[in-house]
């Protein structure tokens, strides 16, 4: 406890102990603050960086990048390996464009590379989806499409065996 002089009465002890009090209320006080403001900066100091990256506006995208992006984009979509379309898969053949813009509305090309017909046969299909799915009138593009079609997406027996390397044949005479 506080040690009080012998010559206060009790009126003034009262109030000599309420200032004592009230100046160790105001260091405890000032300490508590002290250690809040030393734990803030502590904070701050370990994890600034972090808190201020949730803040941070995204850096906004320059015009001329995403431009470039969207090119690039198109130039996948465009992208041709090993003479196959990657996009679609179709054999980029003669004419694969047009059966690419005629053919993939409605359903993927999957349906078109994996079938096999004769140009007989694909004719009938494209009338089949013209009488009963809604295909439309392919006009000038009908020939393109059933020759590509025809000449890429034959029916395996009828599509020509590899050529003969003449090299390897060993040729011999027939006897009779
Ligand atoms: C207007 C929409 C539409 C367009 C455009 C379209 N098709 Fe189809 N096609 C369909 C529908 C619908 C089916 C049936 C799909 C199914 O059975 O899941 C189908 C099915 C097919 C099939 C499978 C037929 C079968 O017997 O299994 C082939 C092959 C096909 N289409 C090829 C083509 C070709 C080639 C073209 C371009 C000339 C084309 N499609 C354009 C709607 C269309």
């Amino acid at each position: 406890m506080i040690h009080l002089p012998e010559h206060l009465n009790e009126r003034q002890k009262a109030i000599y102990r309420e200032k004592w009090l009230g100046t160790i209320s105001i260091i405890v006080k000032t300490i508590i603050g002290i250690v809040f403001v030393a734990i803030g900066l502590f904070v701050y100091a370990a994890f600034g960086p972090t808190i201020h990256g949730w803040f941070d506006q995204p850096e906004p995208v320059p015009i001329e990048e995403i431009q470039r992006r969207i090119a690039e984009k198109e130039a996948d979509l465009d992208r041709v390996e090993d003479g196959i379309h990657l996009e679609t898969g179709l054999i980029a053949a003669a004419g694969w464009e047009t059966v690419r813009a005629s053919c993939t509305a409605c359903h993927s090309a999957k349906l078109v590379t994996q079938n096999r017909a004769t140009r007989d046969g694909w004719k009938t299909m494209i009338r089949w989806m013209q009488e009963t799915q809604g295909l439309w009138e392919l006009g000038d593009q009908e020939a393109v499409i059933l020759d590509y079609l025809a000449a890429n997406y034959a029916p395996e027996e009828a599509s020509r065996r590899a050529n003969l390397d003449m090299e390897e044949i060993e040729w011999y005479i027939l006897e009779l």
